[in-house]
C-alpha cells in the first residue's frame, strides 16, 4: 500500500528510526536549515520540527528523501534494499503509468483563505542558508500548470522565495516544461498562467514534480511509482487539480509582465552559484491547508539531499534506455548522488574503437541530461559502478590523461555549473567531458591488458569459494 500522505510516511520512518521529532524550540531563521544541512552531510535521519519559533501548531519537515533508505521506504521496499534494486524497481514501475482518481472532498481544503486573507508569512518558512536572497517556501513541492493547447498537465519543482504576503519569485529554467509553455504560450500573448502549488504531498507524488519525465502528465507517473493512483481534488479558484492529501495548496498565477528579484540560493551543486536577478512571479490568490499543517523543506547543498537521490533515480533510467536504443552493450548506468548529478557512470562491454566517445555523444544529446550533467565516465563490465571508490580507482588507473579525456566545448549547460566562467554561466554555455576508462581495444595480450589484483579477479574460483565458505571458521 502506498502512503496516502506525508504523515503516514513520517510514521513509517519512525518505525525504521529514520526520522527524529524535535520538540525543543528551533528558529526558522537559519537554525532549522543548519540542522537539516548537517543531517544531509552526516547521512542522518529526516527531521520533523514540532516547535518552530513564532509558529505554534505549525510544523516543518525536512530531509524526506535525502537517503537511499528513505527512498526505499517511500517506494514501499525494505528499508535496506540495495541501490541497484531500488533503481530496478523504479525502471520497472515507470513503464506502467496509472491515472489519478478525482475526489470531491480533500484534507488539503480543510481551511480556505482568499485574497487579502492570504499571508504566506503565516507559515514557518525557513531562511535556509546564510546569504539566501530570502525565505524559501518552495523547495520540496509541485507546481501544477496546464498546456493551453492540449489536455497535458505538467508538474514541476521550481524553487520559490517569499517576496511579500501573496507573492513568491522563482527560478524556472526556460527549457523546463513550465518554462517553455509559459514563455511560448502565455507570456508571448501577455496572458497570466494559472498555477497551483502543492506542498507536503506524499514523498513519491512530490518527487515526480522534480523528475524530468518530459511532456507527460506526472500525476500518471506518481501513480506508476506508488503502484496506486494519486487522489486529486479540484482547486477552489483555478481549473487545476492537486494531490488531495497535500498539506498546503497555493492557487494563483504566474504574471506575464512583471518580475521580482530572487536569489541567491545555496544550490544542489553544493555551491551558491546563481546571482540575485529578476525572475518569475507567482501571485497567490487562494490558500488552502490541512489542520495543523506541516510545511516541507529541502536544504540543497553539499550532497546528499533530495535533489541528488531523485535525479539519481531519474537519470539512470533515461540514459540506459537511450543507450540500449542505440545498440550499446551497456551493463549498468549510475548517476552517483554524491556527485550532485554532474556525472554519469556507464559500464559496458567494449566491442569497438571509440565506444566511450559514442556513449558521451548519446548521453549529451538528451537535453534534460545535458542541462545538468557535465561528465560521463565509461568503464568496463568488471567495475562495480555503485562503488564510488572503485570508480575513482578506475579513473585514476585506466584513464590515460593524454588520450582518454575527451572534452566537448560549446555545449549547453545549466547556469548553475560552478566551474564555468560567470559569463558562460549567464549564457548557459558549458563544456562536457568523457573519461574513457576502458582498455584500448587493440590491447589483447595479458601483458597489455593489466590484470586486476582484487579478490574476485586474481584467485581461481575454487579458492575464492573455499575462503568464503570457511570465513567464519578462520575466526573472522
Ligand atoms: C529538490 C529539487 C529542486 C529543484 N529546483 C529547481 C529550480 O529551482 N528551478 C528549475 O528550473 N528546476 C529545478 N529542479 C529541477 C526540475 O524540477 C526538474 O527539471 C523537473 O524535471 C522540472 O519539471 P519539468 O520536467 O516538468 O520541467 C529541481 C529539482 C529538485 C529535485
Amino acid at each position: 500500500m502506498a502512503f496516502k500522505d506525508n504523515r503516514e510516511f513520517i510514521r513509517a520512518l519512525e518505525k525504521t528510526r529514520d526520522v527524529v521529532r524535535v520538540t525543543k524550540e528551533v528558529d526558522w531563521d537559519y537554525e532549522a536549515g543548519a540542522i537539516n544541512r548537517r543531517l544531509s552531510e552526516t547521512h542522518g535521519p529526516a527531521v520533523l520540527f514540532e516547535n518552530v519559533k513564532d509558529y505554534p501548531g505549525k510544523r516543518l519537515f525536512a530531509g524526506a528523501l535525502s537517503s537511499w533508505r528513505r527512498m526505499a521506504v517511500a517506494l514501499g521496499l525494505p528499508v535496506d534494499t540495495p541501490v541497484p534494486e531500488i533503481l530496478d524497481a523504479w525502471d520497472t514501475r515507470i513503464k506502467r503509468p496509472i491515472k489519478p482518481v478525482i475526489v470531491n472532498k480533500a484534507p488539503c481544503q480543510e481551511n480556505i483563505l482568499t485574497d487579502s486573507g492570504v499571508n504566506l508569512f503565516d507559515f514557518p518558512v525557513p531562511l535556509i542558508h546564510e546569504g539566501d536572497g530570502g525565505r524559501y517556501m518552495l523547495t520540496w513541492h509541485i507546481i501544477v500548470s496546464r498546456d493551453p493547447d492540449s489536455e497535458w498537465v505538467n508538474w514541476g519543482m521550481y524553487r520559490g522565495q517569499l517576496v511579500t504576503e501573496r507573492y513568491l519569485a522563482g527560478l524556472v529554467h526556460p527549457i523546463s516544461d513550465l518554462g517553455r509553455v509559459f514563455h511560448g504560450k502565455y507570456a508571448k500573448y501577455n496572458k497570466p498562467m494559472p498555477i497551483a502549488i502543492a506542498i507536503g504531498a506524499d514523498p513519491i507524488t512530490t518527487l515526480t514534480g522534480g523528475t524530468p519525465f518530459g511532456p507527460i502528465d506526472e500525476a500518471d507517473m506518481a501513480g506508476a511509482l506508488r503502484l496506486e493512483p494519486v487522489e486529486l481534488v479540484k482547486c477552489k479558484t483555478v481549473d487545476l487539480h492537486v494531490p488531495a492529501h497535500a498539506e498546503i495548496i497555493l492557487e494563483g498565477e504566474i504574471l506575464p509582465d512583471v518580475l521580482a528579484e530572487e536569489g541567491p540560493f545555496g544550490e544542489y551543486t553544493g555551491y551558491r552559484v546563481s546571482e540575485r536577478a529578476p525572475r518569475l512571479i507567482f501571485k497567490i490568490n487562494t490558500l488552502t491547508y490541512r489542520n495543523e499543517p506541516v510545511l516541507t523543506m529541502s536544504n540543497m547543498g553539499m550532497p546528499i539531499d533530495e535533489c541528488d537521490i531523485t535525479w539519481s533515480c531519474a537519470l539512470r533510467g533515461i540514459v540506459k534506455a537511450r543507450l540500449e536504443e542505440f545498440g550499446i552493450p551497456v551493463k549498468q548506468v549510475y548517476a552517483p548522488p554524491e556527485l550532485a548529478m554532474n556525472c554519469i557512470v556507464v559500464s559496458t562491454e567494449v566491442r569497438n574503437y571509440g565506444l566511450a566517445n559514442q556513449i558521451g555523444n548519446i548521453v549529451f544529446s538528451i537535453s534534460s541530461i545535458a542541462l545538468y550533467c557535465s561528465h560521463v565516465i565509461v568503464v568496463e563490465e568488471d567495475v562495480d559502478i555503485f562503488n564510488l571508490n572503485e570508480v575513482f580507482h578506475t579513473l585514476m588507473t585506466r584513464c590515460n590523461p593524454e588520450k582518454d579525456i575527451i572534452t566537448k566545448p560549446l555545449s549547453m549547460s545549466s547556469p548553475l555549473i560552478p566551474f564555468m566562467d560567470p559569463d558562460d554561466r549567464r549564457l548557459g554555455r558549458g563544456v562536457k567531458t568523457v573519461f574513457d576508462c576502458t582498455w584500448p581495444v587493440k590491447w589483447s595480450t595479458m601483458h597489455e591488458r593489466p590484470r586486476k589484483s582484487s579478490f574476485n579477479m586474481i584467485y581461481p574460483e575454487f579458492i575464492q569459494k573455499r575462503v568464503l565458505r570457511n570465513w567464519k571458521a578462520y575466526g573472522f
